[in-house]
């Protein structure tokens, strides 16, 4: 017998989840395929292209399909997401309706991209979310109360920023500085002051090793590999807290100035029920260490992380899958009005 079931996906820049109803997240790899040159047929994806990716022949490409949280190969993004949804981790099960976690701010036809996209997957039926609505629905927040929640998504793509009450987003804005963007700020970093190529999984590493966003008790040091510019071999060197800091000072400046610009346009009513409600974090970006304390110190609030950081948004769309009745009035409402359409 096939028994119906639906999906919460997030479709991240980083990392795809599926949420299977009544299971919770099966599916949780990097949102990368790998492909022949010549033929584009898939070879590997998820973990196993991840393993590929800068190391690969080359007749293979290793890529990602979303760029910025957007789609930015459609037919290797369909490939992608119909491989998972093939896994042998799914239960003899029919996928019918799917819920599934987008930025803010989409365009009209990035919405439908992702609509076609899933639906050319098996879906019976669509349904988009924004990502910092299903972050507090995966965090139990009670948005459906009117008091306003202030929401921060750092992912590796994009930091999307909502201020929500009453189960809607009021205003948002979304910028392309996350954690890929750090990322290049240390490459170039350590391409400019220490003459070493390094790549993106190393960036990556220093970041999460030796990474943080204030000064901490404790010192931090990463030992690294790269290539040096000069030489053109292979050498190591020892990168501290300190250099990490510097390099993404400007950056999680950024960050901050946004945030305060979401608070100056918020409604004066719901930014007093951010000063008493604090402003919670999730995505990747938000493990950043003295993220919370650096947020804290230049906007005056308590900074929180939400629990599970990295899954709230999955957890958010599992949610609403599993509780269509009660909570589908959430679905593809998308805000009238809005900061600032083009993204920054
Ligand atoms: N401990 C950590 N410190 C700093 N950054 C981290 C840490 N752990 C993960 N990250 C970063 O978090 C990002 C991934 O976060 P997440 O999985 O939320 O992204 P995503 O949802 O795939 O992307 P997006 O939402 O932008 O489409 C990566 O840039 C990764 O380097
Ligand atoms: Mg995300």
């Amino acid at each position: 017998m096939i028994i119906k079931k639906n999906i919460g996906i997030d479709l991240g820049t980083h990392t795809t989840q599926v949420y299977l109803e009544k299971r919770g997240i099966i599916i949780n790899e990097p949102s990368i395929v790998a492909f022949n040159n010549r033929t584009r047929k898939i070879v590997a994806h998820g973990f196993e292209a991840k393993k590929m990716l800068s190391r690969t022949p080359a007749h293979i490409t290793a890529l990602r399909p979303i760029v910025n949280g957007v789609i930015a190969d459609f037919d290797m993004a369909r490939e992608m997401i119909q491989r998972f949804l093939r896994s042998e981790k799914f239960p003899r099960a029919l996928i019918t309706r799917m819920i599934i976690s987008v930025p803010t701010n989409l365009t009209e036809v990035e919405r439908k991209s992702v609509e076609d996209l899933l639906k050319e997957s098996g879906a019976s039926s669509v349904h988009l979310i924004e990502q910092p609505l299903a972050a507090a629905f995966g965090s139990h927040l009670d948005i459906n109360s009117p008091t306003a929640y202030l929401i921060v998504d750092i992912g590796a793509g994009t930091t999307d920023m909502a201020i929500i009450s009453m189960n809607g987003i009021v205003v948002s804005k979304r910028l392309k500085i996350a954690g890929d963007y750090l990322d290049q700020e240390i490459i170039k970093a350590v391409r400019d002051e220490l003459k070493l190529h390094i790549g993106e999984p190393t960036a990556e590493d220093i970041k999460i090793n030796a990474g943080s966003a204030v000064p901490f008790g404790e010192k931090l040091e990463t030992i690294i590999r790269g290539r040096d510019m000069i030489s053109g071999l292979p050498r190591e060197i020892t990168i501290k807290d300190t250099q990490v800091r510097f390099w993404l000072n400007k950056p999680l400046k950024m960050l901050v100035d946004a945030l305060k610009d979401l608070i100056e346009i918020a409604p004066p009513e719901l930014v007093g029920d951010i000063h008493k409600n604090g402003i919670y974090m999730c995505g990747g970006g938000s493990l950043l260490r003295g993220i919370n304390q650096l947020f804290e110190k230049e906007v005056g609030v308590a900074v929180w992380t939400v629990e599970e950081p990295l899954t709230s948004i999955a957890r958010g769309t599992g949610l609403i899958a599993e509780n269509l009745r009660e909570y589908g009035h959430v679905l593809n409402n998308f805000p009238r009005f809005k900061l600032d359409k083009s993204v920054l």
